[in-house]
């Protein structure tokens, strides 16, 4: 339970130690006999038993009320949704209370990491000066999280780390299209990037963006009028590289290449969304092939999206190779202090065996749950549904039901879904967005258990009014 108590604590009177420190407070006469006694318990306890013997407690949240989150370094605290203020003591109702339902920001993990403030991090300001990005620590751990959880085969695959999933997504474009230029008898060839929709939003400006003569978007050129339902087909002159999301983002659904396999075929498998908080584990570990490069992301396995550290599993060590020499031209690699944060998280995901995947499983399941409940009997608006449940080699459970990370909802009659969500206090990201019709609308469910409850709340009030 959040903690109401909305204390005036200036965020500022901190000590250096940061958010894991108490707050200074002023003792009052009435108290000063007290606070000193306390004082002089709490001096001698460290004294004799040392500072480690005493549990290290995140007070981030406790600074704001419950409501909100005071960071390291920040000014000020940063408020949930429909809650205001310098503490986030002030709570917004009617119009003024806007749900952030839009992005992908992955709240839900947040709760989790307050009740674990041991798996921080921190460096001395010696710490590796120099250039020099690769840590091996990281990558041993990243193969110990795979093998614990099932979900891709890393033996005999080499990993590249990039600065989230989003760097080795313009990085698997440059290498897989290089690749291809490399090994075909038309090595001008310009290679058509291509994803079936709805698709995950963030695919189309890197492939349009660089207006690179290896590849370009070809949604649209090869499917106009059909939002990308035609399948298209790969020869020498027009190579593709096809982007698979699976589980996908926005629908949920599990997904396999549509482009058939061949020499002018390439795959990017985007896996940001396969563990077990949003899936069922297949009982084989899925094996990539020599014409993929399979993407994971720290961002929704342990919800540290600005730490950005994204990894790519390459069967294809050409492949390997040129997403390095692309990481290596664009940044010179991900910076050293992420990759130390990183394995912070994942070594501790590996020791307590994926305690962090059953936490925020329990919650997407019954968010699911209140969310079916809500739109039962609608004819207005329709939920996607979610997929059947099948068996999960993760937790060896039968009948392990799908929860995704965003419903994707359709406005029946036509129009536009995301401005009828906004009029009802809900920012939703449009269909159109996904390459779809914009009567449809991404809903995200990753957010702080609070926000979906008013989520909840809005379309509850939205649906049956
Ligand atoms: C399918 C998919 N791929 C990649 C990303 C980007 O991940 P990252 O945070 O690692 O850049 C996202 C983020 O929402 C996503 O949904």
């Amino acid at each position: 339970m959040p903690n109401t108590r909305t204390e005036k604590v200036d965020p500022l009177e901190i000590d250096t130690v940061g958010l894991l420190a108490k707050p200074r407070r002023r003792c009052h006469a009435p108290l000063a006999l007290s606070c000193a006694l306390n004082a002089v318990f709490a001096i001698s306890l460290v004294m004799v038993l040392g500072t480690d013997w005493f549990p290290e407690v995140d007070r981030s949240r406790e600074q704001c009320g419950g409501h909100g989150m005071l960071y390291e370094g920040a000014d000020e605290c940063e408020c949930f949704d429909c809650w205001s203020g310098p503490f986030c003591a002030e709570k917004l109702e009617g119009d003024a209370c806007v749900v952030t339902a839009n992005s992908g920001t992955p709240y839900i993990f947040e709760e989790y990491w307050v009740r674990h403030p041991e798996a921080r991090t921190s460096i001395l300001p010696s710490y590796h000066i120099g250039y020099g990005y690769r840590l091996p620590r990281l990558e041993r751990a990243i193969r110990s999280l795979h093998k614990m959880v099932g979900n891709a085969e890393v033996d005999g695959r080499e990993i590249v780390i990039g600065i989230g999933s989003t760097e080795l997504i313009s990085a698997a474009m440059y290498a897989l299209s290089g690749e291809l230029r490399d090994s075909s008898s038309t090595p001008t060839a310009t290679a058509s990037v291509w994803s079936q929709s709805p698709f995950y939003s963030g695919y189309k400006m890197p492939a349009t963006f660089f207006d690179a003569k290896p590849f370009e978007w070809a949604v649209e050129s090869h499917d106009a009028g059909d939002h990308g339902l035609r399948v298209p087909e790969a020869t020498a002159t027009r190579p593709v590289i096809e982007l698979v999301t699976s589980p996908n983002n926005p629908d949920g659904h599990t997904r396999e290449p549509a482009v058939s396999p061949g020499p002018h075929s390439r795959y990017v498998l985007d896996h940001a969304y396969l563990w077990p908080h949003f899936t069922a584990i297949p009982r084989t570990p899925t094996a990539h092939g020599n014409d993929t490069i399979a993407l994971f992301t720290l961002s929704k396995m342990t919800g540290h999206a600005s730490t950005r550290i994204g990894w790519a599993i390459c069967s294809n060590p050409i492949h390997a190779a040129k997403l390095t020499q692309f990481i290596n031209t664009v940044t010179f690699g991900s910076p050293r202090e992420n990759q130390l944060r990183a394995i912070a998280a994942l070594e501790h995901v590996n020791a307590h065996h994926g305690e962090i995947f059953t936490f925020a499983r329990n919650l997407m399941l019954s968010r699911w749950q209140r969310l079916e409940e809500i739109f039962r009997g609608q004819s207005a608006y329709r939920l996607e549904p979610r997929e059947t449940a099948s068996y999960d080699s993760f937790s060896e459970a039968e009948g392990y039901e799908p929860s995704p990370a965003y419903a994707w909802v359709e406005l029946v009659g036509g129009g536009d879904a995301a401005a009828a969500m906004a009029a009802a206090g809900i920012t939703g990201r449009s269909g159109a967005e996904f390459g779809a019709s914009p009567s449809f609308v991404r809903l995200e469910l990753l957010m702080r258990e609070e926000t979906f409850g008013l989520l909840a709340e809005k379309l509850r009030a939205m649906l049956h009014p």
